[in-house]
């Protein structure tokens, strides 16, 4: 098995605007991150994804870029930028960041020469047309923005602040490939890129008044026939012979596409971060995890994958609610269900990734009016489904399981009035239930959530089987269980997590070594709720 540092990372995203405020304007910011490094190290964590921090009006907290070589005064400068860089470095871990291509902002000079007029040279930088679809833009609405001045429409499949690329124009291509490679000479270690499924689109649809008014339209902009050459010219371009880690957020791709995505021979990025688990989430988000589920995507996952390319295994991301609050338990369980969920998707083959505050099992957050919401998108929700005649009651309750606001509250440091976040007002509400929810409390604390995943983290890099063994769904009898294998020439690993809030009998396997486990009691015949166990098996 060669060995591959990307493969052996785990990484650890930071979404910077609520990470820790440096500067006292309740904002985080660049050199609030760079002081918090050592926390990240002791975590055990070797690469950072940083969320988007170029200059930006915010109008989608910074996926919607106006200059993609300056960064957003709020967080700070491009000498606050590479000082982190360095600081990253010099602690032995490497840094990637967001790459948000697909669109720019509305307020970014491309767009705003594209605007400008019909014959402006960048006209065709985006995608204009007399004739707008029915297409719905995923935050909501049409996916088109009519301009009075020119009289024609712009697509955004976000937001109307954030205009589609036309990738089908060479100059745009050789903008976006210069700006990509200025950023990899710099010396940052590789991209998560971002909505990198829509840049093709199949324009070929006409407004049809039989249809609804605005209608999702996935297979015309996500993942769509003839997207390969436009991303094998931007490897080819840029990614290529670097040695540089790169994930791509890949909406709309399954395992039959891997060896064009992420194949060792062909692929375009390293790994991928697929949806289908995240579909899951929009299902179930009220009634906890349907594990059949959830061990059938995974397991189609991990032996898809396995032998031609690389997973990259995530439960948070800052576009999702807390896992605690949706897959588990975040009252009565919360500690253990934090924990098993956390063991049952970190032990699988590929590379895993820890969003900001799942380490100390951050949960959702009680907003109790619209207003102390920010995205745009949970905004855009609301409005939108009022329009559509649900009661503001029944749209706050929605919001309260789904908002992406739930990710974003700011990191929970210690118990004090701001959590340690900042000394001012924030930005978004923190969580009140920081006074028992915190990184100093839990640090203490051998049984806490954040020991759990510094075990688990240690565990990793001390056994190869669990980076490069191959995984095997284990059948424990119990549909609420998910169990499975890691095995190389070597070891056999088992990994068993309940994930249901009551006991469920089981056999402990004879000639067992337990390597972690969630609970201190341990029983040979039952599991506990959300029971989780790491053995090493004798081969
Ligand atoms: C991705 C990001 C999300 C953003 C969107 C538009 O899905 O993760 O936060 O809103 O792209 O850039
Ligand atoms: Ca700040």
């Amino acid at each position: 098995m060669k060995k591959i540092w990307w493969k052996e990372a785990v990484a650890y995203q930071v979404y910077p605007r609520s990470f820790k405020d440096s500067n006292g304007d309740g904002i985080g910011d660049i050199n609030g991150v760079t002081s918090k490094l050592d926390y990240i190290k002791d975590l055990g964590i070797d690469v950072i994804w940083l969320s988007p921090v170029y200059k930006s009006p915010n109008d989608d907290n910074g996926y919607d870029i106006s200059d993609y070589q300056d960064i957003m005064a709020e967080f700070g400068t491009m000498e606050d930028f590479d000082r982190l860089l360095a600081e990253v470095h010099a602690r032995g871990m490497k840094l990637i960041i967001d790459l948000v291509i697909n669109h720019t902002s509305d307020e970014h000079p491309w767009f705003v020469e594209s605007k400008s007029s019909k014959d402006n040279p960048k006209r065709d930088w985006y995608i204009w047309s007399d004739d707008p679809t029915n297409w719905e833009s995923i935050f909501g609405g049409s996916a088109w923005e009519y301009d009075k001045e020119t009289k024609q429409y712009y697509l955004h499949l976000f937001s109307k602040k954030q205009p589609d690329l036309n990738w089908e124009n060479q100059e745009v291509r050789k903008a976006l490939f210069d700006m990509v490679n200025w950023w990899l000479d710099k010396g940052i270690d590789g991209f998560r890129v971002d909505a990198i499924s829509h840049i093709k689109k199949d324009l070929t649809d006409v407004f049809d008044p039989e249809q609804k008014l605005y209608a999702p339209a996935w297979e015309k902009m996500m993942n769509v026939k003839g997207i390969q050459p436009l991303l094998a010219e931007l490897r080819d371009r840029t990614l290529a012979n670097r040695d540089i880690m790169t994930v791509g957020e890949a909406n709309g791709v399954h395992v039959g596409d891997i060896e064009e995505w992420i194949g060792e021979k062909d692929g375009k990025f390293n790994m991928v971060f697929q949806f289908e688990s995240l579909g899951l989430w929009d299902t179930d988000e009220r009634t906890g995890i349907n594990v059949p589920k959830l061990k059938e995507v995974l397991t189609r996952w991990q032996k898809g994958v396995e032998g031609k390319g690389w997973n990259a295994l995530f439960i948070e991301n800052h576009d999702k609610p807390r896992v605690v609050s949706t897959w588990g338990n975040d009252k009565e369980y919360w500690r253990e269900s934090a924990t098993a969920i956390a063991c049952m998707y970190f032990f699988m083959q590929g590379t895993p990734f820890i969003y900001q505050g799942q380490e100390i099992g951050m949960t959702n957050a009680p907003f109790a009016e619209l207003d102390h919401y920010n995205d745009i998108q949970t905004h855009n929700l609301y409005h939108n489904n009022l329009a559509g005649g649900m009661a503001h009651e029944a749209i706050m309750t929605l919001l309260g399981a789904k908002s992406r606001d739930h990710s974003r509250t700011p990191m929970q440091w210690d118990a004090s009035f701001n959590a340690g976040f900042t000394d001012a007002w924030p930005w978004l509400m923190i969580n009140p239930n920081h006074n028992k929810i915190n990184v100093a409390a839990q640090q203490q604390d051998p049984r806490s959530v954040l020991s759990f995943y510094k075990q688990m983290i240690w565990l990793r890099k001390q056994m190869a089987v669990l980076v490069y063994g191959t995984y095997e769904l284990y059948d424990v009898g119990h549909e609420a269980v998910y169990a499975y294998t890691r095995e190389d020439e070597n070891e056999k690993v088992l990994v068993v997590s309940n994930l249901a809030q009551f006991a469920c009998d089981w056999d402990a396997p004879e000639d067992a070594t337990l390597l972690l486990a969630n609970y201190e009691d341990m029983d040979s015949t039952q599991l506990l709720p959300y029971e989780a166990r790491v053995y090493k098996l004798t081969k």
